[in-house]
């Protein structure tokens, strides 16, 4: 009976996602490790059911362990410069081999109808194709990369058609150049430009270790590119490769407008699931704006506010209050977005012509209290307060009376509600009605 619960808890809190999700583009990026490992299959059934659930998927696999491999077996050191592979025939010749055979695999994978496998029957399309126009990357600091290139051209139509027609778009990292040339290409650079041209709403990055902040020890959840900037500037030599280059690729990504990029681990189970369809996510996600936004409610936000105001109100902590009348006033609310979801309402109604408003609906999420998100509501309130020059603020509360003391409030007479604000007052709940005044000559309120 637990498991039967906790079954449809965890599928209608993903149910969200998978609604958000679908038609959209991710692009998602792993290394040849990846593909080496024993349980890359997992990856691919994930890859499989994103698919089912109508993403558009273009999947960008790495070469570098498959050429260091097959340089071994000749003999051959391989030559870095820069973190850069310095490509020349011999090495080219097994990036050329590495790609090939590491393609073949994966589409072998995508192609097994995956019995015993969650994605049990999914038939799954894979195309291929010549998407990537190169060039060399030439001489850096005196050194010849040789046949190592960089992107010049992504044939965004020709991918965008194969995803059209529903197929997962696989791509190595090698490009063309059009006089015929092959070159070896980093996986991060082609997926990068592969999303920026697509415009996909998800660049992905598997990655060999976590995205770790030194000071804390732990991963870092979120940031915006501008962060991200910050964070390689101060630990430049502490991060390791696996999370610079990703993270270097995501600021990259963000500020040619890819809204978001995730640094999720590839060691841990499920961890596409887990970054795409939960709340909070796994990795660490890169965004171009911040990742909580405070603004004026839509009516497409009213699913998401009754979500979170329902059970309040089962509790009897909020007022019973009508879909529709919701919808009527809804340029009265606010809402906190964290990463599609509303987390955090609050609705202020003005009256004008007495100067007065009045805040109601407040609520944050029951995951995400005590984390200053409410007092933050309240700033807001303050704000719109000060720009509609109201000279009052009131709110009708039962049982965060204390809440709203600690912020200034104060009891005071019902008989202080406006004439026109009455209809708010419902005796039955013998609410408590408290008021702050705005100090309307504080400009730092305007900013708070
Ligand atoms: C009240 C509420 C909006 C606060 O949101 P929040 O994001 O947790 O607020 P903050 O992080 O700014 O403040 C948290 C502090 O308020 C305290 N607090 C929370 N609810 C409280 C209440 N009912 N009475 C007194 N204090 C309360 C917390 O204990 C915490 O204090 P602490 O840091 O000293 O432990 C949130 O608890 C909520 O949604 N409650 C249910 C709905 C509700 O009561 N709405 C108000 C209707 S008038």
């Amino acid at each position: 009976m637990i498991f039967q619960n906790e079954f449809i808890n965890w599928f209608r809190s993903s149910s969200p996602y998978i609604h958000a999700h679908r038609n959209k583009t991710f692009v998602v990026c792993f290394g040849g490790e990846a593909v080496l490992a024993e349980d890359f299959y997992h990856h691919v059934h994930d890859f499989a059911l994103l698919d089912s659930l109508g993403v558009r998927l273009v999947l960008v696999h790495g070469i570098r362990p498959q050429i260091d491999l097959r340089l071994a077996k000749l003999g051959v050191e391989p030559n870095y410069h820069h973190h850069l592979r310095v490509t020349d025939d011999t090495a080219l010749q097994c990036a050329k081999e590495a790609a090939g055979l590491v393609r073949v695999e994966i589409e072998a994978l995508l192609s097994m109808g995956l019995a015993n496998s969650p994605m049990a029957g999914a038939k799954i399309k894979v195309a291929s194709g010549n998407f990537v126009i190169a060039k060399p990357l030439g001489v850096i600091d005196g050194v010849d990369y040789g046949h190592t290139g960089e992107v010049r051209r992504i044939d965004s139509a020709a991918i965008h058609q194969l995803l059209d027609q529903d197929s997962v778009v696989l791509m190595s990292p090698v490009g063309y150049s059009p006089s015929g040339e092959v070159f070896n290409l980093s996986a991060e650079q082609v997926a990068t430009a592969v999303a920026i041209a697509l415009k996909a709403e998800k660049l992905i990055f598997l990655t060999e270790g976590k995205c770790i902040s030194p000071e804390t020890g732990e991963t870092v959840a979120q940031m915006t590119a501008e962060e991200a900037h910050t964070f390689l500037l101060q630990h430049n030599n502490s991060i390791p490769d696996t999370s610079r280059l990703p993270l270097l690729a995501a600021i990259q990504a963000c500020q040619a407008g890819v809204l978001r990029t995730h640094l999720v681990c590839r060691k841990q189970s499920g961890v596409l699931l887990l970054e795409l369809f939960t709340r909070d996510g796994v990795g660490t996600l890169v965004s171009s704006t911040p990742f909580e936004e405070l603004r004026t409610a839509a009516l497409n936000d009213i699913g998401g506010i009754l979500e979170l105001i329902r059970p309040l109100e089962q509790q009897g902590i909020l007022a019973k209050r009508a879909r529709e009348k919701i919808e009527t006033e809804i340029a009265d609310y606010i809402v906190l977005e964290r990463d599609g979801l509303i987390i955090a309402c609050m609705a202020l109604h003005a009256n004008r012509q007495c100067r007065v408003g009045v805040i109601a609906c407040l609520a944050v999420h029951p995951n995400y209290r005590g984390s200053a998100r409410g007092e933050r509501m309240l700033n807001f309130a303050y704000r719109k307060a000060w720009q509609m020059e109201l000279q009052r603020l009131l709110v009708l509360s039962t049982r965060t009376v204390q809440w709203f003391i600690e912020r200034g409030f104060a009891p005071t007479a019902l008989d202080n509600l406006p004439e026109a604000l009455k209809t708010l007052y419902n005796p039955e709940r013998n609410s408590k009605l408290l008021a702050k005044d705005i100090d309307l000559s504080r400009h730092h309120d305007k900013n708070s």
